[in-house]
């Protein structure tokens, strides 16, 4: 069994927010998106994995990544020079496949419990395909799946105008070779890109096996919208165990469902989890409320936050309140004035200065 990370498409940007690195690294309880995608292989017991990246991710992608030996995984780069689609990504990666089974993972989905047991029941049951279908509230945005009154899947359209259902097709799918025999059939979409969706469906009209379960469980795809809070929210509340390390002086308190980084200082400060607290930050004479994520290097001077998610390198001094907010990479939100309590709520883009 091999897995095909796909880490390449279009490289764009979840502005507002962050403009300087790739969707699938963008931190989520600063743990990049790609990381939680491996950590779920590596679980699986995969050890073969081929990357698709695109000339505008590979850099930072490879960065991030290397030989993968982080999670004990064989990592086979695979350049795609335009983004042509999932089943495009499919078809280039044929040497690095061969005639083995797969898991393709997108790079910008993240599932609440991993694929361990997922991939159990492909081996078990052997289809030629085993696709994951969950409720959404926008299936335009996604593709689409049509189920018979038994639960069998009769129909896979992908962004479809006019939605037959709200079951959206979640990026993982675990597949036989036999999928390359369909992409061989498919076409390139209205969009001009040859879509995994078309395969599948192919591969239901040549009568191979498509096996679809619906999700229980959370999942996110982070490269739709800038919906950084509620993954935030949503993966503190799962992943998130008690591991405080770092210096906090007599003067603090700790809470709860709290990691602090061992290189990180909390001085004359309250935190209450959850809440994940990077490497080398500063918090000084602040709290640190539920459902917050500081990323690394940031400090937080005679400040109260709450539900927000401060990504690396920023400044934040004399806000009494900052709730639901989000601010990005190298920001600085201060205020001179102390004597104020209004609560603000932000979304600032990576190296703002803000002066309140
Ligand atoms: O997230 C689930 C959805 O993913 C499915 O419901 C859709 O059926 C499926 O087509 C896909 O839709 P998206 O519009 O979200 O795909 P996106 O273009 O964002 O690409 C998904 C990932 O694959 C992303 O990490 C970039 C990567 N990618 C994409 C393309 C088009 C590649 O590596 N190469 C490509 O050519």
């Amino acid at each position: 069994m091999k897995a095909l990370v796909l880490s390449g498409g279009k490289g764009t940007r979840l502005r507002p927010l962050t403009h300087t690195m790739p969707k699938q690294l963008v931190p989520v309880a600063n743990e990049p998106i790609l990381g939680y995608v491996f950590h779920h292989i590596k679980d699986a017991g995969i050890k073969e994995v081929g990357v698709v990246v695109s000339p505008e991710t590979q850099k930072d992608v490879r960065q991030f990544l290397g030989k993968g030996s982080r999670w004990r995984v064989r990592i086979t780069y695979i350049p795609q020079e335009q983004p042509l689609g999932l089943a495009h990504a499919v078809k280039i990666a044929r040497p690095f496949l061969g005639n083995s089974p797969f898991v393709m993972y997108l790079g910008d989905n993240l599932l609440a419990q991993g694929i361990k047991e997922f991939m159990e029941e492909f081996h078990s049951t052997n289809p030629d395909a085993l696709i994951f279908l969950k409720e959404v509230d926008n299936p335009r945005a996604f593709g689409v799946a049509v189920l018979d009154k038994k639960g069998h899947i009769v129909k896979l359209v992908e962004k479809p105008k006019n939605p037959p259902s709200n079951l959206a097709l979640v990026g993982v799918y675990f597949f036989s070779p036999s999928i390359h025999e369909a992409i061989e059939r498919i076409k390139p979409s209205r969009r001009g890109e040859l879509e995994i969706t078309d395969a599948i469906q192919e591969l239901m009209r040549l009568g191979y096996s498509v096996k679809g379960k619906i999700l229980e469980d959370w999942w996110l795809d982070t490269g739709k919208k800038d919906d950084f809070l509620a993954a935030n929210t949503i993966v503190l509340d799962d992943y998130i165990r008690r591991n405080v390390e770092g210096k906090i002086d007599g003067k603090s308190r700790v809470d709860g469902r709290v990691q602090i980084d061992k290189t990180a200082k909390i001085i004359s400060s309250i935190v209450r989890g959850p809440v994940v607290i990077g490497k080398r930050c500063e918090i000084v004479n602040s709290f640190i409320g539920p459902y917050t994520t500081i990323g690394h290097g940031t400090r937080i001077i005679n400040s109260a936050i709450e539900h927000s998610v401060i990504l690396d390198k920023c400044r934040i001094e004399n806000i009494a309140r900052l709730e639901d907010s989000l601010i990005g990479r190298e920001a600085q939100v201060i205020h001179y004035d102390t004597n104020h309590s209004r609560a603000l709520r932000l979304l600032i883009g990576d190296n703002n200065i803000v002066e309140v």
